[in-house]
């Protein structure tokens, strides 16, 4: 196989499933077996680096994860309904609820440490997301559901599990994995555009305002800036640190990757149901969510 060729300001990490992350300022390359032309590939990363450099390596180490699954066959994406929104909302609803506290926690290690600008950083975030977990709530009490009751009925697998790798990276003696971990969550909503917005808004009822959370988490909302604050950050960090955030980011990636199969939107249905806020007088929508899914 020939090898591939790649200019001479690389970096590159090994991930722990052995596939090789090598990136420049425009590119990254994902490689488990194919042969890079070693004379020209820088090993590891560099003392300091770009901010474009960093981006395109993690979105190697982001990509790696996401294609870690075991699954044989990546499943279709299911269209998008009522229901599977509000599925999305709940875990939604769990990592941000984690996130404030894991990053007050980061922060204390970091500012006991004499680390004064990653404390900084990590406050900030902590504040900016305080919150964000009630707005889902309110979503949902816009659609006439109980959000509290809700969301202790429907705790997704795949986001308990995101958030206890949370808590693990910033119960770390040294948390810089927490800016991966956030970079990556950034990232990943930062791909939802306008399209995805319009399409979970040609499903909510008129003159419902039950997507707050979303918008603010999309790529039209914060999350742009806010991965440009991580990079700017995550760029001062020395070699061995940013290897570190790196790691975080693929490990977090994996458990997106591996997220199993939302249940059926009659699962959803019927604990929304359930979850009405005023059970006698069930809102429209979830009348007229129940006859669409009848004639399913
Ligand atoms: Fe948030």
């Amino acid at each position: 196989m020939n090898p591939i060729s790649v200019p001479l300001e690389t970096e590159s990490i090994v991930l722990p499933n052995g596939t090789l992350v090598v990136a420049t300022a425009k590119n990254c390359w994902l490689s488990s077996g194919q042969t890079f032309s070693t004379e020209k590939t820088a090993s590891g990363l560099l003392p300091a680096t770009s901010q474009d450099s960093l981006r395109q390596l993690l979105a190697g180490c982001i990509l790696a994860g996401l294609g870690s699954s075991k699954r044989a066959q990546p499943k279709p994406r299911r269209p998008k309904t009522l229901p599977s929104y509000l599925y999305a909302l709940c875990s939604g609803y769990r990592t941000a609820a984690a996130t404030p506290p894991a990053m007050r926690l980061a922060a204390a290690t970091f500012r006991e440490q004499g680390l004064l600008a990653l404390a900084a950083h990590a406050a900030e975030v902590a504040r900016e997301e305080t919150g964000h977990d009630l707005m889902v709530l309110r979503d949902m009490n816009a659609l006439g559901i109980d959000g509290k009751r809700f969301v202790e009925r429907v705790q997704p697998a795949f986001s308990l599990a995101v958030v206890d790798h949370l808590q693990a990276l910033a119960s770390s003696p040294h948390p810089v994995g927490v800016f991966g971990y956030a970079y990556t969550l950034e990232r990943l909503c930062a791909l939802i555009g306008q399209r995805d917005i319009d399409q979970i808004e040609a499903l909510i009822p008129p003159g419902l305002n039950a997507m707050r959370f979303v918008r603010l988490h999309s790529g039209i909302g914060a999350e742009a800036h806010h991965v440009e604050e991580g990079l700017g950050l995550m760029v001062t960090l020395g070699a061995a640190d940013r290897a570190t955030a790196a790691l975080a980011a693929y490990s977090t990636a994996c458990m997106f990757g591996a997220a199993q199969e939302p249940p059926s939107d009659r699962e959803v249905l019927a604990i929304a149901r359930d979850c009405a806020t005023e059970p006698d007088l069930i809102s429209p929508w979830l009348c007229s969510v129940s006859a669409d899914l009848a004639e399913v």
